[in-house]
């Protein structure tokens, strides 16, 4: 196992720098003759990376991806990376962190949390269940997808800015720095605009966040529940060839829960102090290029995000909402 999360890490990280850096080689910068060096070594370690997975391959041309024990972080090569060459970069700062984490005086809620947003949500309200989310009810680990997915407040709007003493440190009050952003060379908006990127501040169109998970309503499983044990074609299922059927995602249920692919979390793991929250279906560091019906490619392209749910297969069978629901 441990060999497999180092393979993991080098594949991802050398595959997603080295083509840079071999660019920068080609257009005479000797400043990053460092990162040349690791251009060099990837491509060895690279086909060592490739050799070892393939094994792995299951049939159809289909790899059994992301298996149990992976340890699954790429924000550097996804559109959560507002620092360095992802979608959108920055003038501001090639900190990519920055933008959700700070290692001093965070917001308390998540962890190291960097952000807060000054909008104010209406809550879900009352589900069928019984249930009831104030608008004051939205705690700050949910909010702090929400300082960018609501649509209004800015990227750059952070407690804690990079560097010596910028920003709200000690006050916890975010500042808009006004950087400058960018999509392929051409000034863009500061604030999410993409009408599927943005939630808004009314939440009552959106699955219920900051609720309470309480077992058997809404036929939600035990908290107890091994994640991996679940099985989505347990009901009888069948899935038409080449969809999710040929692929290992429907037998077995992988989720990515607390940075790995876990073959042993629960859907108690799922919950931030017993609620669920963005963050149980999404992890904003899992780019999860595994087949699924949303995106169904293996790409591991900037754009491809698998909506960074936790699911490996993503929302296929609908995975996602029967871990949680017995319906
Ligand atoms: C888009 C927002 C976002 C960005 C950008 C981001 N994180 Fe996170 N991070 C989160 C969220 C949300 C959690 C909590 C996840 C959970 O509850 O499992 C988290 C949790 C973590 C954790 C603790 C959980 C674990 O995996 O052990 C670490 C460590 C971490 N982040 C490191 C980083 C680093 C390093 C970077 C930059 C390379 C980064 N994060 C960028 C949102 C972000
Ligand atoms: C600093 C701003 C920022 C924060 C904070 C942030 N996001 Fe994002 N997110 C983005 C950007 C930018 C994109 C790319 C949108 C686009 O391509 O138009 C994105 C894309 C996404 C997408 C994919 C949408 C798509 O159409 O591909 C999901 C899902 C997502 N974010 C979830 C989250 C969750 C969950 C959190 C909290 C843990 C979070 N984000 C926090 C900026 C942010
Ligand atoms: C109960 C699980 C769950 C929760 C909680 C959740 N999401 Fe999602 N989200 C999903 C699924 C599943 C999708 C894929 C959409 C689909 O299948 O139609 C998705 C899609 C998205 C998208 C992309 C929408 C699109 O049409 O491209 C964004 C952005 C997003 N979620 C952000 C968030 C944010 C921010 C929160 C917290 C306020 C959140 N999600 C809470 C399950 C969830
Ligand atoms: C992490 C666990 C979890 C996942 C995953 C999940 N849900 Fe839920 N869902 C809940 C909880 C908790 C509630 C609140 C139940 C209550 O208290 O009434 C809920 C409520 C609901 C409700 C009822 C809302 C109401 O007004 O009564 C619907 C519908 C629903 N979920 C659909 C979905 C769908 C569709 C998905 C997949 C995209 C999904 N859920 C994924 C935990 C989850």
């Amino acid at each position: 196992m441990p060999l497999k999360f180092y393979f993991g890490d080098v594949d991802s990280a050398f595959s997603s720098f080295w083509p840079i850096s071999l660019l920068m080689q080609l257009q005479g910068s000797e400043t990053e003759l460092m990162k040349f060096f690791f251009a060099k070594l990837s491509i060895p370690l690279l086909a060592i990376a490739i050799s070892f997975l393939a094994p792995q391959t299951a049939g159809a041309g289909v790899p059994s991806d992301f298996p149990y024990g992976l340890a699954t972080g790429n924000i550097a090569n996804t559109p959560h990376n507002l620092g360095a060459t992802s979608v959108f970069i920055t003038n501001g700062t090639t900190n990519m962190c920055i933008f959700c984490h700070t290692p001093h005086i965070g917001v308390a809620g998540g962890p190291l949390w960097n952000r807060q947003t000054l909008s104010s949500f209406t809550a879900y309200g009352t589900t069928i269940g019984g249930s009831f989310i104030a608008d004051n009810d939205i705690s700050s680990n949910s909010l702090a997808c929400l300082s960018c997915h609501d649509g209004v407040t800015s990227f750059d709007t952070l407690v804690n800015a990079p560097g010596k003493g910028n920003g709200g440190v000690n006050t916890n009050q975010p500042i808009n720095f006004d950087w400058v952003f960018t999509v392929d060379g051409n000034t863009v908006s500061d604030v999410l605009t993409s009408p599927s990127a943005v939630l808004g501040t009314d939440l009552t169109n959106d699955h219920p966040i900051s609720v309470t998970y309480k077992e058997k309503i809404a036929s939600l499983r035990p908290t107890s529940t091994l994640i991996s044990s679940l099985v989505m074609t347990s009901e009888g299922l069948s899935v038409a060839a080449g969809s999710d059927a040929s692929s290992t995602t429907a037998t077995s249920n992988r989720w990515a829960v607390k940075g790995f692919i876990s073959s042993s979390a629960t859907i108690g793991d799922l919950l931030s102090n017993g609620k669920v929250e963005c963050a149980s279906c999404h992890d904003p560091h899992f780019q999860n290029t595994s087949w699924d019906e949303v995106e169904s490619t293996w790409s591991s392209a900037p754009t491809v995000t698998g909506l960074f749910l936790r699911r490996v297969g993503g929302n296929s069978l609908s995975g996602v909402c029967r871990t949680c629901h017995a319906k």
